[in-house]
């Protein structure tokens, strides 16, 4: 029996073969924890941003990140920072949107990040908004990945921007 490939079986075989192939051209990047710490240090970010327990990530060329970890747990950095088992962000060069997962402590609130900054790589400092407030942040303390233990004493569920605390409003006009 033979194979003749004819014009149109040719053109079939092309069209099945975009079906397959499309689909893993979308995910530019995935890996692990140490491939994760490269890819912050190519946008210009710290390295350790996100914990040591980070299983893995994926980050499209639409710059969309998504970061799992095995848990939801704490980091020990200048305060306390959650990460929940999946922190969404736009990733794009100096800077890391959060879209949801990572919140942080401050004056016993937990208020999510919104957004990571490294607006000049010489100045050594990161900005770090967390809806009301800027807080500028040196640099070389989320140079490594820290440890990240389980979250016992945090009895709630925090939904990144929707966290728990503070409901940041866009500003002060809805006060009276
Ligand atoms: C993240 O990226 C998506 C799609 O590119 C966009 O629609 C969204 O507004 C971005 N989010 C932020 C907070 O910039």
């Amino acid at each position: 029996m033979t194979m003749s490939l004819t014009p149109r079986s040719v053109v079939l075989i092309f069209f099945l073969a975009l079906v397959f192939i499309l689909p893993l051209i979308g995910t530019a990047e995935e890996g692990s924890s140490s491939h994760l710490e490269e890819v912050l240090r190519n946008h210009g970010l710290p390295a350790g941003l996100f914990p040591q327990s980070v299983k893995s990530f994926k980050l499209d060329r639409m710059g969309h990140l998504e970061v799992h970890l095995d848990r939801p747990c704490l980091a020990q950095y200048e305060t306390a920072v959650f990460f929940d088992t999946i922190i969404k962000a736009n990733l794009s060069f100096g800077q890391l949107k959060v879209l949801e997962g990572m919140s942080r402590e401050e004056l016993f609130l937990w208020l999510p990040v919104k957004d990571i900054i490294v607006t000049d790589q010489t100045s050594g400092l990161i900005i770090i908004d967390i809806g009301f407030a800027l807080k500028r942040l040196s640099f070389s303390r989320f140079d490594e990945p820290r440890a990240c233990r389980s979250h016992h004493g945090l009895g709630f569920r925090m939904d990144g921007r929707k966290g728990i605390g503070f409901g940041y409003g866009g500003g002060h006009s809805d006060q009276r």
